[in-house]
């Protein structure tokens, strides 16, 4: 028997909590405006892929088979596609596979068009597409041999976040729908394939690989690479994939990368997707990383020799919660991804290498998002984090705001809760949310209603999603170690003195922001100092060089003095993280004609989003 007076002041103090609770409507998934799927009627639930892939000719042909889910009036299926070639379509009937017949759409600029696969009845639960990729498909990057690290073999690679998978997989293209997947490639004998999914660690002789993925994802995290691998393993759930030449070095590199994992995992709770591998691209990667599930694809110049650049694993890792778990509804919620994931990547740096290191690296974030928000205006829509995409390309809607601001939002929000209480909200989040997909205002009510109801604090929520510029009640970031650094930049300035002995215990962070805090209209001689004692125009350090070219167009030290240095860097390196702002300096200080000849060169080592954002640079209207 139950004592009944407890039970009665139990039901009491539930019925009092729960009066409390404000009532909130569902707030349905938004459309996406950014695929042509009509998921209400019918819908992928998993896709099975059977891809050959074709150097010589630089196609991908074969098929996609998918298991889909109708309500019961559904009369097609509607599939994204751009630039494929659809050879036919069968339904699987009762046994056996029939012909189906489809329609192409119109094709929109930047969204492809939308493939419509007649169901002739309601009951069909498997059709298979097959097709053959373009060879100029846009999430496709094919390297001849010479674009590699070790020049020997031919190497190809995806990229398909935000809309370019359907340029390589007929497939209902929106980050709201999740699906599983397996996939069964043939490549050249010589050659390793590997996805975001089950990998194999080295080549066998028949050049065919499987995969599995098993956990549902969107379609932007399907991704395949395939070249001249070798695998290494760091731990027994972790390891590298690169070029044999290289795989010692990233080894090294990544030294560190159980411990992230542990790391992140004592923060947010446990890692969901099996085994955590990284692959090194070549250089014409056109991002720093790329969170594909279980194996992250990442550029080479985070390779350094002594860990600095780490944070973009931090970074990526990250995702594996934010973004890969939870993920964007769509392209205009695309901070979702990105805010928490920086915020989350910051926490892991804290708590892996100390307070000192995690401050400065959110001031360099935090100074990014100043000159962000000066740029467009801080009253421009462009600062807002909830975005309004429609009739855009979803990759010009891509910048710091969504990082940064959204980063800044969440650290603000964790001051005024606390950390505990923030760091409580946040697991059972990516709990309550895992494997969905969630829109800016899904989770704008999902804050009030688990984080800022209960603890009655009165703080401006709507004003961060939806209104421009930087809400006066952010957080502060400080940092002592830059406070330091600023001092030497003013005693430099004043009398161009910086020697080795101050800057010898400098972190790549501290130098970055001593270049960036460098006035631009310094006597020419104070940059040669610059360069004759610390070499920074052949530093090795991609962001420190990166850093020190921009400086160099805009203070016109570059002529005469590391043009070389620069023309290098563009037409080997493809980051467009490192690409835009070298461009614009160029165009900015009146050497367009400069930038165009190096762009001419540098453009058939790029993979087609960097091309395609560069392009708009050069022929954008110069203002007047
Ligand atoms: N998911 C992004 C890369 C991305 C963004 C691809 C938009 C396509 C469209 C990735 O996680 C990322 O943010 N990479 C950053 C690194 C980072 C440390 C901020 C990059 O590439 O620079
Ligand atoms: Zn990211």
């Amino acid at each position: 028997m139950l004592p009944k007076w407890p039970l009665a002041i139990f039901v009491i103090l539930i019925s009092c909590t729960s009066m409390e609770k404000k009532n909130y409507p569902e707030i349905p998934l938004p459309s996406d405006p950014h695929s042509f799927a009509n998921t209400k009627e019918a819908f992928i639930t998993h896709l099975d892929l059977n891809l050959k892939v074709n150097f010589d000719n630089q196609i991908l042909s074969g098929t996609a088979t998918y298991d889909i889910s109708t309500d019961s009036v559904a009369k097609r299926i509607v599939l994204d596609i751009n630039d494929l070639e659809i050879d036919s379509v069968q339904v699987l009937n009762e046994q056996h596979w029939d012909l189906t017949t489809f329609q192409i759409g119109d094709e929109k600029p930047f969204m492809g068009a939308p493939l419509y696969i007649d169901l002739p009845n309601a009951h069909v639960t498997k059709i298979r597409v097959s097709y053959k990729t373009s060879p100029n498909a846009l999430a496709l990057q094919w390297l001849n041999p010479q674009q590699t690290h070790d020049k020997r073999f031919p190497y190809l690679f995806t990229q398909g976040q935000a809309i370019l998978t359907r340029s390589w997989i007929p497939i209902q293209d929106s980050p709201g729908i999740r699906f599983t997947y397996q996939a069964r490639i043939q490549v050249p004998q010589e050659l390793l394939a590997v996805m975001s999914a089950t990998n194999p660690q080295k080549k066998n002789e028949s050049g065919i690989y499987e995969f599995t993925m098993d956990k549902p994802i969107p379609a932007y995290l399907i991704a395949l690479a395939v070249g001249d691998l070798d695998f290494r393993a760091i731990s027994d759930r972790c390891g590298v994939y690169t070029e044999p030449g290289q795989i010692a070095a990233a080894a090294d590199e990544f030294t560190d990368l159980e411990k992230m994992v542990a790391t992140a995992e004592s923060l947010y709770g446990h890692y969901l997707w099996g085994r955590y591998d990284i692959i090194v691209l070549p250089p014409s990667f056109p991002f720093g990383g790329m969170e594909n599930p279980r194996l992250t694809f990442a550029t080479p110049t985070i390779i350094t020799g002594d860990r600095s650049l780490t944070a973009l694993v931090a970074h990526e890792l990250a995702h594996s919660w934010s973004g890969n778990l939870v993920t964007n509804a769509t392209w205009e919620d695309f901070w979702i991804n990105e805010g928490h994931t920086v915020y989350i990547e910051n926490r892991i740096m804290e708590k892996l290498y100390g307070q000192e290191n995690a401050d400065m690296l959110a001031l360099l974030g935090y100074q990014d998002l100043l000159r962000t928000v000066s740029e467009f205006g801080d009253q421009s829509e462009e600062t807002k984090l909830k975005l309004n995409l429609t009739g855009r390309d979803p990759d010009d809607g891509m910048n710091d705001i969504a990082y940064e601001k959204g980063a800044l939002l969440l650290k603000t929000l964790e001051e005024k809760v606390g950390r505990q209480t923030f760091d409580n909200f946040l697991r059972q989040y990516f709990k309550d949310y895992q494997f969905k997909a969630i829109s800016t205002e899904q989770w704008e009510q999902y804050v009030h209603q688990h984080l800022l109801d209960s603890l009655k604090l009165d703080f401006d929520l709507n004003a961060w999603l939806y209104q421009p510029g930087i809400p006066a009640d952010h957080a502060e970031i400080t940092s002592d170690k830059f406070e330091k650094v600023n001092g030497r930049v003013r005693e430099f300035v004043r009398i161009g003195r910086l020697d080795l002995s101050d800057t010898r215990n400098w972190s790549t962070h501290e130098w970055l922001h001593f270049i960036r805090q460098l006035p631009t209209d310094l006597h020419v001689s104070f940059y040669e100092k610059l360069d004759d004692v610390f070499h920074l125009s052949d530093s090795q350090n991609s962001e420190i060089l990166a850093a020190w070219l921009t400086l160099s167009i805009q203070s016109h030290y570059l002529e005469g003095h590391n043009e070389k240095s620069l023309e290098d860097f563009l037409v080997h390196v493809g980051r467009r993280k490192f690409l835009l702002p070298l461009y614009q300096a160029l165009i900015k200080q009146g050497q367009t004609e400069l930038a165009k000849s190096i762009f001419e060169k540098a453009k058939l080592n790029y993979h087609s989003v960097s091309v395609k954002s560069i392009e708009d640079l050069l022929s954008e209207k110069p203002l007047m």
